[in-house]
């Protein structure tokens, strides 16, 4: 984590002062520490101990290009799961043979793009259903092209209360993945076309695991079904198997480690030796832990509000800009910008923001008595931005860019007037 105070006691992320950012970009404002997310990449390409590998890192954390950029300068490729996250990867410099579509209703305009792209297409359109099958032949013979897949399996197995329930995706209800008992009918269908090309196995079983232990299962299942599908003499072409992302990170700030993303790699490898598919790459998808811990979304504090049931601290950040808590319930760390917290003025306040949704609220927080004139909500590089919104007529919070302790670039907010214009033209 690179956030830490300086001698004033103000909060600085990579080096930047986080109240003169606020400042000068204006609040809410998500900051993100480009360096520390290209260490995270460096850190997790290690663990493969030069291995043929691809770090195919999940747009949907956070596609801003700054990001995508310094972990694509680290050597990630990409997966993607829209036609729109696929042009943000190659604008961005990924080649298209290092990017993988994951998605389970990908239309043919998005197929299309996919096929279409570079001198023979993306690395892999990574199949969820027997279903898309045909669809993605009929577009390879429209394009007159050949398509690299992968199937995308559903492991079907219940990882109890290893991940949240919105956030499981491996499980039999789950609309993701070629159900098991589907799989080989799956590869022979693929293996049938003159078009297709099966040069994958992949899988992503859910989100924020933070032990080895349920992914551990889950691998084994997908590096199972592989060995046994190559002993009945498919496969031939495969070229990477895909444990797909999910590795968690610690919102929680506790003492007690949980694993690294590098410990997941390790854990899959181990995996892959013991099932005799060393000849193929392994591929991962890691989204959040990438750059979640490198981003912080930092708000001012509009004003308190104080009832005999509650004190309320209401900032100018809400659940339009940050969705996680009152989604899934999730906490993040809250922590004052300009001073350190000093436990003897300290008292909690319920953090809420100005949306007029009872959900939109962070939780309580040990916070100055003395209301902060800033807040930052710590780890929120990762489903922070991507998932915002301009509900109750909220503009989408900017983003800073940080790298070698600068401001290397930011984004300009949309005024009120543009917006309120745009909706009163709306139908007009
Ligand atoms: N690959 C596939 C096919 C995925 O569906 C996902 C995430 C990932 C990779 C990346 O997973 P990660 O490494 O980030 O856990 N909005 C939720 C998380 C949703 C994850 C959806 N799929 C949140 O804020 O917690």
């Amino acid at each position: 984590m690179t956030l830490a105070r300086d001698p004033s006691g103000t909060l600085c992320l990579g080096g930047v002062r986080l109240e003169a950012l606020a400042s000068e970009a204006g609040t809410p404002v998500y900051a993100y520490d480009l360096d520390a997310m290209a260490a995270e990449a460096r850190a997790l390409r290690e663990a493969f101990d030069g291995a043929p590998h691809l770090v195919a890192y999940a747009l949907k954390a956070n596609t801003a290009g700054g990001v995508v950029r310094a972990l694509a300068g680290e050597g990630c490729g990409a997966d993607v799961v829209s036609g729109a996250e696929l042009l943000v990867a190659l604008a961005c410099g990924i080649a298209p043979e290092r990017i993988v579509y994951s998605g389970v209703a990908k239309t043919e305009r998005e197929l299309d793009r996919a096929i279409a792209c570079g001198a023979s297409g993306i690395g892999a359109v990574q199949l969820e259903s027997v279903e898309e099958i045909a669809r993605v032949e009929a577009r390879a013979r429209a394009a007159g092209r050949d398509v690299r897949v992968s199937v995308r399996i559903n492991p079907s197995i219940e990882l109890e209360g290893a991940t949240h329930a919105h956030i499981a995706t491996g499980h039999d209800r789950a609309k993701f993945g070629v159900p098991r008992p589907d799989v080989a009918h799956a590869v022979r269908l693929v293996e049938a076309s003159s078009r297709l090309e099966l040069v994958g196995m992949a899988m992503h079983v859910g989100s924020q695991f933070t032990d080895t232990a349920p992914y551990v299962q889950a691998v084994r299942v997908l590096f199972g079904l592989v060995r046994s599908l190559r002993e009945a003499g498919h496969g031939r072409a495969l070229a990477f198997v895909d444990t797909g992302g999910g590795f968690g990170v610690d919102y929680t700030g506790a003492a007690v480690p949980i694993a690294r993303p590098a410990d997941f790699v390790r854990a899959a490898r181990a995996e892959q030796s013991r099932h005799g598919l060393d000849d193929l790459a392994l591929y991962v998808e890691p989204g959040r832990s990438m750059v979640a811990a490198h981003g912080v979304l930092v708000a001012r504090v509009i004003q308190a509000k104080v009832a005999a049931t509650a004190r309320w601290l209401m900032i100018d950040a809400g659940m339009n800009d940050l969705v996680r808590p009152a989604l899934y319930q999730a906490r993040h760390r809250i922590v004052p910008v300009e001073h350190e917290l000093v436990a003897a003025h300290a008292i909690r306040w319920r953090v809420v923001g100005p949306v007029c949704e009872s959900s939109d609220d962070f939780g309580e927080h040990s916070l100055p008595r003395e209301p902060p004139r800033a807040v930052a909500i710590l780890d929120a590089g990762a489903y922070g931005y991507t998932m915002a919104s301009q509900y109750n007529g909220r503009q989408l919070p900017v983003e800073a860019f940080l790298r070698g302790g600068q401001i290397v670039g930011r984004t300009e907010r949309t005024t009120v007037e543009q917006w309120a214009a745009a909706r009163a033209r709306a139908g007009a």
